[in-house]
C-alpha cells in the first residue's frame, strides 16, 4: 500500500469590508473597467484594523475543524504559508496553535509568497507520507492590504486579503491515479527572477516597504511556468487533460488563469475561479477557492483536482490530489 495525504476538511474566511472597484476611482486614475478586463477583478475583501493573518488564520482554521469533525488537539502539526505574518517572530503558526488552544504538536510558517500554499502542500504531504504527523492542518492567510502603496494604482487595485485552511490526514492507497489524496507535485524557483516581484523593505533593511510589480513580465512567465508545472505533476502520476474535474489556480488574474487553462487543454468550465470576488490574496487563494468551491458543490469526493500558483522569487509549482 502507498501512504497518501487525504483531505479531511476545509474552511475559509474573508474579512467583512468589501471594497468594489469603483472605490479606486475616487483616488486613484483607474476605472472599474479598466481593472475588470485587465484582471478580472471586481472587488476584494480588505481587513479591519483589528484584524491581522493570525486573526484571520484562526476563523479560517475552526471551520475546517468543524468540516472535518476535529479538536484542534487531534491534530499533530499546522503549516502556515504567508508572506505576511502578524510579528517578525514568532511564526503566524504557533500564533494559530495558541488561538486554536492546541496543546500539542508543532507549528511553522513557510514563504514563498504567491505559490506559497503549494509549497506547504508539498510540506504537509512530506510529513504525512513520513510517518512524522498523521494530520496537518494546512494554511494561507495573507493581509496583503498592509504592503500597498495606495498611490501606485497599478498594484494596489490587485490584492486582497482573506485565509483558508485544509485538514490533511495519512490514508493508504494503490500507488496510481484512482487514489484519494495528494497524488504527485512539483516544486519551482528561479531567483534571477527576483526583482519583478518584490518588497522593498523587510526587517535587516529596518523598514516594512511595499509591494513592487513589473505586471507584464510576471505575466508572461506565469502562463507558460504555470502549465509547465502542472504538466510535469500530472504525467508523475499519468493523469491527462480528460481525467482532470477541476483545475484550482492561484487567483492572480483571470487571463492567466484561462490562459493556463487552455495551454492545459482544460474547458473554461473545469476552472475555480474567485478572483472576480477575492482579488489576488497571495497564498490564501488556493485554499480559499478550494473552500468556496466545495462549499458551493463545485468539488465532490473523488473529484481529480490540479492546483497552481506562481508568484515572487519567482516561486512556482503545482499539486495533483483526488478529493
Ligand atoms: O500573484 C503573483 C503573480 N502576479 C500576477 O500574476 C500579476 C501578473 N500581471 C498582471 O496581472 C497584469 O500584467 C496586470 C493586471 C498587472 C496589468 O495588465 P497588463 O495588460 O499587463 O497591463 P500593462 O501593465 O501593460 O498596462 C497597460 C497600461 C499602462 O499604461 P501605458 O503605459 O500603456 O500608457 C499602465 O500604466 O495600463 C496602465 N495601468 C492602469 N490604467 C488604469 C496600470 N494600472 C492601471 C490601472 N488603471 N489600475
Amino acid at each position: 500500500m502507498t501512504p497518501r495525504a487525504v483531505v479531511k476538511g476545509i474552511g475559509h474566511y474573508l474579512p467583512k469590508r468589501i471594497v468594489p472597484n469603483s472605490e479606486f476611482e475616487k483616488t486613484l486614475d483607474t476605472t472599474d473597467e479598466w481593472i475588470t478586463s485587465r484582471s478580472g477583478i471586481k472587488q476584494r475583501h480588505f481587513a479591519s484594523d483589528g484584524e491581522t493573518t493570525s486573526t484571520m488564520a484562526i476563523a479560517a482554521a475552526k471551520a475546517a475543524l468543524a468540516d472535518a469533525g476535529m479538536m484542534a488537539d487531534d491534530l499533530d502539526a499546522i503549516i502556515v504559508a504567508t508572506s505576511t505574518a502578524d510579528l517578525t517572530f514568532p511564526s503566524a503558526a504557533t500564533m494559530i496553535q495558541a488561538g486554536l488552544g492546541m496543546t500539542r504538536g508543532f507549528a511553522f510558517d513557510i514563504q514563498a509568497v504567491c505559490a506559497g500554499f503549494i509549497f506547504a502542500l508539498a510540506n504537509a504531504n512530506a510529513q504525512i507520507v513520513s510517518g512524522q504527523a498523521k494530520r496537518v492542518m494546512v494554511i494561507g492567510a495573507e493581509t496583503f492590504s498592509r504592503l500597498m502603496d495606495w498611490s501606485d494604482r497599478s498594484t494596489c487595485v490587485l490584492f486582497g486579503d482573506g485565509a483558508g485552511a485544509l485538514i490533511l490526514e495519512a490514508g493508504e492507497g494503490n500507488g496510481d491515479k484512482s487514489d484519494r489524496g495528494i497524488l504527485a507535485l512539483d516544486l519551482n524557483s528561479d531567483g534571477t527572477h527576483r526583482d519583478i516581484l518584490y518588497v522593498d523593505g523587510g526587517v535587516s533593511t529596518n523598514s516594512v516597504g511595499h509591494l513592487r510589480m513589473e505586471g507584464k513580465e510576471v505575466f508572461r512567465h506565469a502562463v507558460e511556468k504555470l502549465a509547465q508545472t502542472a504538466h510535469t505533476a500530472m504525467d508523475k502520476v499519468g493523469v491527462t487533460a480528460d481525467d482532470v474535474d477541476w483545475i484550482v489556480p492561484h487567483q492572480a488574474n483571470i487571463r492567466i488563469i484561462m490562459g493556463t487553462a487552455r495551454k492545459m487543454d482544460v474547458p473554461a468550465e473545469r476552472v475555480v475561479t474567485t478572483v472576480q470576488d477575492h482579488g489576488n490574496t497571495s497564498a490564501a487563494s488556493i485554499p480559499l477557492a478550494l473552500s468556496v468551491a466545495k462549499a458551493n458543490g463545485q468539488i465532490k469526493k473523488n473529484d481529480l483536482i490540479v492546483t497552481e500558483a506562481i508568484g515572487g522569487g519567482l516561486a512556482w509549482g503545482a499539486v495533483v490530489l483526488r478529493w
